[in-house]
């Protein structure tokens, strides 16, 4: 039994020290947000659809949800944005002179995930990313696929938040109070622990694992 505790004190001890670049992650709300400003009015809504410049100009706006830009490489995607790539010619704005580094890789985040018609933004997930890094990747893996260190320890399996097809049959209400609640012996009630948009930021970082 003391052999148990001290393995899985031991476990979080490393755990904790290896959570360092959570904070530096791309963090796709604000880039959501500043894509409503700078992008919407050429690339449309959905990154499809010219939006209303666009059409009064007769531009021909790059699709943003087709498969090319919806990369896991984020930073190549904000160099592409900042128009430092040679874009000589190009109807598209230089963005680079306009917009920080962050602000980027934010938008770029955000755009990589543009298609996704289940991604909802129901909380931060820059911040989400920290508490799941922190809290849950214990048993559910680096990256959500159940793989993690005290689900081998104690032989229990998860479902796996990367596959999208499971995950999109959990609602976001449903999905948060399982978070909030709790589920079967091994997963702990978050409840008191993480305030209600903690909860709301660690769901929305989940629904984003989901590919
Ligand atoms: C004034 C209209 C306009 C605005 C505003 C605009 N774009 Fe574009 N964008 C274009 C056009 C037109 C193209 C196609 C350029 C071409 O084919 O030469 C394009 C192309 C792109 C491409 C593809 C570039 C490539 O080389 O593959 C990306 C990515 C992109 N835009 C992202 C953005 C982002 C992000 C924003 C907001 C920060 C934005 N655009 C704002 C008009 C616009
Ligand atoms: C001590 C291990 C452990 C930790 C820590 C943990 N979980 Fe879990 N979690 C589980 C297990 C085991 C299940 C499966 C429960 C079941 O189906 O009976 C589960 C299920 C879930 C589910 C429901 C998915 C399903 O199977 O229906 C969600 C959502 C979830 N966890 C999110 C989280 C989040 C977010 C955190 C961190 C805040 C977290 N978990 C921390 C073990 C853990």
């Amino acid at each position: 039994m003391k052999l148990l505790v001290w393995l899985i004190t031991a476990c979080w001890a490393i755990l904790l020290a290896t959570d360092t670049r959570a904070q530096d992650a791309p963090n796709p709300l604000i880039g959501s947000h500043l894509y409503r400003s700078y992008c919407l009015v050429c690339h449309g809504a959905d990154g499809k659809n010219p939006g209303s410049v666009a059409s009064n100009l007769g531009l021909t706006p790059a699709d943003l949800s087709s498969p090319q830009y919806q990369t896991k490489n984020v930073q190549d995607l904000a160099a592409v944005i900042s128009g430092y790539r040679d874009q000589k010619g190009s109807d598209m704005p230089n963005w680079g002179m306009v917009l920080t580094a962050t602000d980027l890789l934010d938008i770029a985040a955000y755009i990589s995930n543009i298609s996704r018609t289940d991604l909802r933004f129901i909380g931060d997930t820059r911040r989400g990313r920290a508490i799941f890094k922190r809290a849950c990747v214990a048993c559910h893996g680096k990256i959500g696929t159940g793989e993690g260190l005290l689900a081998h320890l104690f032989g229990i399996s998860m479902m796996d938040f990367t596959q999208s097809e499971n995950m999109k049959q959990i609602g976001d209400e449903n999905l948060m109070s399982m978070i909030r609640d709790g589920k079967g012996d091994y997963m702990p009630s978050w409840k008191g622990i993480l305030s209600d948009s903690e909860i709301a930021d660690v769901a929305a970082y989940v629904r984003m694992l989901a590919r």
